[in-house]
């Protein structure tokens, strides 16, 4: 099969049950994607697959023959981090850091979506990732100031 994966074309065979979390962690050495509970509870996996958020514990790496899949790793651009990264840092969203690629990554397909959202929308679109951390408060803040720094960017 082949994949792009944060930009990167890879060709590769994988083992039928193989997914594609473990491919990022275990073939690749991606492990900026965390494995929790492997089973589609917890959102630590979260990575984009063709624009859209997955469970990377969920999904087969056979299935993902000519998907383009966006990672952690692949966010910063020409040195600097993406300004959902940034906001994360800013607004004191990150403690323990288990959580944090997912919910990261959920918050760039979230605000593709919805540029200027709610309080309550962003705490809705973070409902599938767990952090057992920060009482959620300080993400919350943090999608809504990636919000308006992504608008001065024009992204
Ligand atoms: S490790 Fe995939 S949802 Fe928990
Ligand atoms: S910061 Fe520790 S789980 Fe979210």
């Amino acid at each position: 099969m082949t994949l792009t994966i944060n930009g990167d074309s890879h060709t590769l065979d994988v083992e039928p049950g193989m997914s594609l979390l473990e491919l990022l962690r275990e073939r690749l050495g991606l492990t900026g994607t965390n494995s929790g509970c492997n089973k589609g509870d917890c959102g630590a996996c979260t990575v984009l697959m063709n624009g859209r958020s997955v469970n990377s514990c969920l999904v087969l790496a056979a299935e993902c023959d000519g998907a383009e899949v966006l990672t952690i790793e692949g966010l910063a651009q020409g040195g600097k981090l993406h300004p959902v990264q940034d906001a994360f840092i800013e607004e004191g969203a990150v403690q323990c850091g288990f959580c944090t690629p997912g919910m990261i990554m959920r918050a760039v397909e979230f605000l593709k979506d919805n540029p200027a959202p709610t309080e309550e929308e962003a705490r809705a679109a973070i409902e599938g990732n767990i952090c057992r951390c920060t009482g959620y408060e300080r993400i919350v803040v943090a999608i809504l100031t990636a919000a308006k720094k992504l608008k001065v960017k024009g992204k």
